[in-house]
């Protein structure tokens, strides 16, 4: 597989997808580079860390904290990290976060590449250069946007990855095919969880096909300001679900695309809310669940994305067409008790 270059504002990505980590020493100066990973990814390959100076932190989403940043920077420290040092996250999203932060602070910004472990983390989290960690409730709320130097996919790592994580991976990719990619959609139709896993080559070309397509929109509008809000379809309502209930990330921002799909009926006139709850349905996922709506609603009125008492609203104008609705607070309220 070939290198591709990708270029952001004021830096460029090097991606080498479908590589092998065993290639990762002809990118960077291993002597000079740290590896940061969690305990599951070391637990299970940890033959692959061998020569390399590693840094193990918890894993979950619950050491995405600065105390972990910190905890970070002391080892950085303690192997006389410098500015030529490079940070190479090797890991889910939380590891891959964690390290673009740390490499982003550490002595004002060094290099850093992502090895991207889960399938979410592949087609969605180490893309994009935004980076951070949660302060109390608060997710992502402490940050930076800084693009890697480079992204390397192994998919051997998809071995060890629990089912419940390629969940996690596919409710991000049917976002994508919802908002931008009507041929992916009908290809996930016709496919299954199963066929997928039991397919390395058609699971390969679909990563590829999603961080190509997140890298193009971000390409587009690195700062959000646009077009980047797209990727918020079924976060929103996601978003506050997953402050409240037991539900991971894919299965709160599975509710959350199926409602924005059925108040897209409302609003924009879309006409296929059915055909993309049968899709989530297909892999695994939830769609139309019992929720306190005033509770949710209120939640959501705090949302990052609001601005004064207007919501932007990630709807479907189509399937693979997505659009940015500016919903006033009061229409949307009226909106979710008539759900
Ligand atoms: N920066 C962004 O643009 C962006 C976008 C989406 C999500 N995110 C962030 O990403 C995080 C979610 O990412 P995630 O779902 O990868 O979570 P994660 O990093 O917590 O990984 C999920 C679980 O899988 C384990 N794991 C990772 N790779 C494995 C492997 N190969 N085999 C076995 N187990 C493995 C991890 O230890 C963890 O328990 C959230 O913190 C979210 O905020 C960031
Ligand atoms: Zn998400």
């Amino acid at each position: 597989m070939k290198k591709r270059t990708y270029k952001f504002s004021n830096s460029s990505t090097d991606y080498y997808l479908a590589y092998g980590i065993s290639h990762l020493k002809e990118l960077v100066d291993q002597r000079n580079s740290v590896i940061i990973t969690d305990e599951n990814v070391f637990g299970y390959h940890e033959k692959r860390f061998k020569n390399w100076n590693v840094i193990v932190i918890m894993p979950g989403e619950e050491y995405k904290i600065q105390s972990t940043v910190d905890a970070v920077i002391e080892e950085l420290v303690a192997v006389q990290a410098d500015r030529k040092t490079t940070l190479i996250g090797v890991g889910g999203g939380v590891v891959t976060d964690i390290t673009g932060y740390a490499a982003s602070i550490y002595m004002r910004g060094i290099n850093f590449g992502f090895v991207p472990t889960t399938l979410l983390s592949m087609v969605d989290a180490s893309i994009g250069g935004k980076n951070g960690i949660d302060v109390g409730v608060y997710k992502n709320l402490v940050g930076t946007v800084r693009q890697p130097s480079f992204i390397l996919h192994d998919l051997i790592f998809l071995n060890s990855l629990p089912q419940a994580e390629w969940v996690n991976g596919f409710a991000e990719i049917i976002k994508h095919a919802c908002i931008k990619d009507a041929a992916m959609f009908r290809d996930l139709e016709a496919g299954s969880l199963k066929k997928y896993q039991g397919r390395k080559i058609s699971v390969c070309k679909l990563i590829q096909r999603n961080a190509i397509l997140k890298t193009k929109v971000v390409q587009q509008d690195e700062f959000e300001k646009g077009g980047r809000r797209l990727l918020n379809f079924g976060h929103t309502l996601g978003h506050a679900l997953e402050n409240q209930y037991e539900l991971s990330h894919g299965q709160a921002i599975s509710i959350g695309m199926a409602y924005a799909s059925v108040i897209s009926e409302k609003i924009t006139g879309f006409k296929e809310a059915d055909r993309v709850a049968r899709l989530l349905l297909k892999y695994n996922l939830p769609t139309f669940t019992q929720f306190d709506k005033q509770k949710v609603f209120d939640v959501l009125k705090m949302d990052k994305k609001r601005e004064r008492k207007v919501i932007n609203y990630v709807l479907l104008e189509k399937i693979g067409r997505g659009v940015v609705e500016a919903i006033p607070l009061d229409r949307l309220e009226k909106i979710f008790q008539d759900l």
